[in-house]
């Protein structure tokens, strides 16, 4: 299988006025084309803190991590922001929809930075998860179930080969967490890799598999 994400050693530290507190503490980690992986883990473990360094939003840690086959220490400030913008989708458990802007255009948003906006595309994405209905409606306008699945809709919009998902049902009742993993178990369908940190065991149990967060490790469960 194609390897999305592969990582040995990891270690990060944060500084805390006088001292260092060791977060992760040389992890080994790997994802594959397709997968969906869910890390579950005690509040304060470090899974965010390990979302945010695999999603390039953090780049202050040591150890190995290669995406997509490449180093990433062999990559510059500008590549990682092409590959993030490019391949990487992100969803968060309060997600926030632009409120001024339809469903569609929201969803749009990514593509456009890229320069390849294209609302048929944006339909489609949406007709294909069952959502065409809301497409011309506000934030405003739709449930808290919806706004988080258009959230990941347009996390998902440029075809990302990886899709991260820190708590993404953290705010939604059992039903729309449902409807949700079965959208990531859809997600991976369609190639991507997806990791999700959650603190729903019922959640997690709709993984490939499932990684435990402690002492600064992920282990399988
Ligand atoms: N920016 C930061 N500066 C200092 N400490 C942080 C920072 N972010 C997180 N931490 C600490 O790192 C640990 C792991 O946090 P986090 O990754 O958010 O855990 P989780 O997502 O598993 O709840 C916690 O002890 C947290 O207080
Ligand atoms: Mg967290």
């Amino acid at each position: 299988m194609d390897k999305i994400v592969e990582i040995s050693g990891l270690s990060k530290a944060y500084t805390q006025g006088h001292e260092q507190i060791l977060v992760l503490e040389g992890l080994d980690f790997h994802i594959s084309k397709g997968e969906f992986v869910s890390i579950v883990g005690p509040s304060g473990s470090g899974k965010s803190t390990f979302l945010n360094i695999v999603g390039l939003l953090d780049d202050v840690y040591s150890g190995e991590i290669k995406l997509f086959g490449r180093k990433l220490e062999d990559l510059g400030e500008a590549a990682k922001a092409v590959l993030r913008l490019e391949n990487i989708g992100f969803v968060f458990q309060f997600d926030s929809l632009l409120p001024e802007f339809t469903v569609l255009e929201n969803i749009e948003m990514p593509a456009r930075v890229l320069g390849k906006g294209d609302p048929a595309a944006g339909l489609e994405l949406l007709r294909r998860f069952g959502l065409e209905e809301i497409a011309g409606k506000l934030p405003r306008e739709i449930s808290g179930g919806e706004k988080q699945r258009a959230a990941m809709l347009r996390a998902l919009r440029n075809g990302p080969a990886l899709l991260i998902a820190d708590e993404p049902t953290g705010n939604l009742d059992r039903h729309n967490s449902g409807v949700i993993m079965d959208d990531l178990r859809a997600a991976a369908g369609l190639g991507a890799a997806v990791l999700m940190v959650t603190h729903n065991e019922e959640a997690a149990r709709r993984a490939d598999r499932t990684l435990h967060m402690g002492g600064g490790k992920l282990n399988a469960v």
